[in-house]
């Protein structure tokens, strides 16, 4: 047996290793330790809820406003105590977050091996996104297992030297927790947004978080949207808005007042990807969303300069707006009244994965430990048939938790624009 500790902090991670948590469960081969840091604490915990992962161990360690620095040294003095005792065969990251960092530092300096999944993401600039580039890269120096999610994502990890026989094409996870997600027949998991089904016009769906847009890159994204709501009166606004107050603080006071701008909690993952099927256009920073859009078949409109996804722009389906108001406004209108830009836009295509990657990740592990075969790699159009919809290779994920969001299972509570309220505490 081998022991592999997953470790992850954030919604965007907890998403894309749950799938491979249940793979990994389900393998007699792994011995699992599951460990949240809680860089994230609502939004995680709407994650690990959906898919039933309780951590075996819970650092709870957001706080408001963390630091970069703070958070780091955080993880690593935790870990730092935990992986001596608990002495894993392997560590395995996830994407770009401070976790995943910290904790492929803690597991390098314990001299213990890390996988990285979702590994070879790059835009070439190190400040966009900011400090993910660097993360990314930083992950890639402490890793013995590149985990890359597409062709090119190799290919990228190839070019700075990595060694071949340590980079695996996966396919991306975010696609195993999307297949099954979609499978949910529950309504979004927000009161608010409960007469959207009525709704004739068309929908936007807005996700807006990053760093690098603290500040007056998000102010002009609130002016844009209140631009749409005003030009737009048909058309549907809606807004899951992350939980951190810096963000808010940015984003809401330019909204204004405008009834068809609906702003909401997070919505729990499968609410979000019930919305996602049902909107019309989406305009986001989110680097999962720019995954899941383009698999759904909908457009996507990236409020960055870069993009470190080159898929989704190159098959069509995403395009960079960044966050100006005279770029945003036309180009979601152009979608909204031109037929023929949306229809090019709107066409489903899935670079990202097959939804069989869990099962690649487990092989690829096994392999590493020296317990397997090796794996043959993702290519995109050309893989295995996609599984029927709520299974991934090997097991069955839960049903969704509350899905049908009749009962308890959601959380969130919807307010209009009208009432925009900023949350003092975090969680
Ligand atoms: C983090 C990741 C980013 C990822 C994003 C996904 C880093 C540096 N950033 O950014 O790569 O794209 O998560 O959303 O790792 N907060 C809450 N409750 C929550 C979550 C956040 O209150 O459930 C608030 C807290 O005040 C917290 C703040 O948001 O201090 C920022 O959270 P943090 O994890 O530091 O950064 P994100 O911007 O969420
Ligand atoms: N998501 C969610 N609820 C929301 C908004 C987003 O479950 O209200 C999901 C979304 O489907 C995607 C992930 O969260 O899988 C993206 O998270 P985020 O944008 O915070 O992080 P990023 O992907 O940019 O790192």
């Amino acid at each position: 047996m081998y022991k592999i500790m997953v470790v992850f902090g954030t919604r965007p991670e907890a998403i894309k290793v749950a799938p491979v948590i249940r793979t990994l469960l389900e393998e007699p081969l792994f011995d699992l330790v599951t460990v949240a840091t809680a860089q994230h604490r609502y939004m995680l915990d709407q994650v690990l809820k959906i898919f039933d992962i309780v951590p075996d161990v819970d650092l709870d360690m957001l706080t408001p406003r963390q630091t970069l620095g703070g958070m780091t040294e955080h993880i690593l003095t935790a870990l730092g105590r935990l992986l001596p005792s608990s002495r894993p065969d392997l560590v395995l990251v996830q994407g770009d977050t401070t976790t995943a960092f910290a904790a492929s530092l803690a597991a390098y300096y314990h001299r213990i091996p890390v996988a990285h999944l979702e590994a070879g993401l790059r835009t070439g600039d190190i400040w966009s996104p900011y400090p993910e580039e660097a993360n990314r890269r930083l992950i890639a120096c402490l890793s013995a297992l590149h985990l890359a999610p597409t062709p090119a994502s190799a290919a990228n990890l190839l070019a700075e030297t990595v060694p071949a026989r340590s980079v695996v094409v996966t396919g991306n996870t975010v696609i195993d927790a999307l297949r099954w997600a979609v499978t949910s027949t529950g309504d979004y998991g927000d009161p608010a947004l409960d007469g959207l089904g009525d709704h004739t016009g068309p929908v936007l769906l807005v996700t807006a978080h990053r760093r690098e847009s603290w500040g007056p890159p998000l102010r002009r994204v609130g002016t844009a949207l209140a631009e749409l709501a005003a030009a737009e009166p048909e058309l549907r606004i809606v807004i899951p808005l992350h939980r951190n107050p810096v963000v808010r603080e940015a984003l809401l006071p330019p909204l204004g007042e405008h009834a068809n701008i609906t702003v909401v909690e997070p919505l729990d993952y499968a609410g979000f990807c019930q919305l996602m099927n049902r909107c019309d256009v989406i305009l986001t920073d989110s680097g999962g969303v720019q995954e899941e859009g383009p698999s759904l078949g909908k457009p996507v409109l990236v409020m960055r300069d870069t993009t470190e996804r080159p898929e989704g722009v190159a098959a069509g389906t995403t395009r960079l707006v960044g966050t100006d108001p005279t770029v945003i406004v036309p180009e979601v209108r152009s979608l909204l009244h031109d037929r023929a830009a949306y229809q090019r836009m709107a066409g489903a295509i899935n670079p990202y994965g097959d939804g069989l990657a869990a099962g690649r990740v487990a092989a690829a592990l096994a392999h590493f430990l020296g317990a397997g075969p090796p794996v043959e790699s993702f290519v995109p159009g050309r893989s295995a048939a996609v599984p029927p919809p709520g299974t991934v290779p090997g097991h069955r994920l839960p049903d969704p938790v509350g899905s049908g969001h009749g009962g308890s299972g959601h959380v969130g509570s919807g307010h209009r624009a009208s009432d925009h309220r900023v949350p003092v505490a975090s969680e």
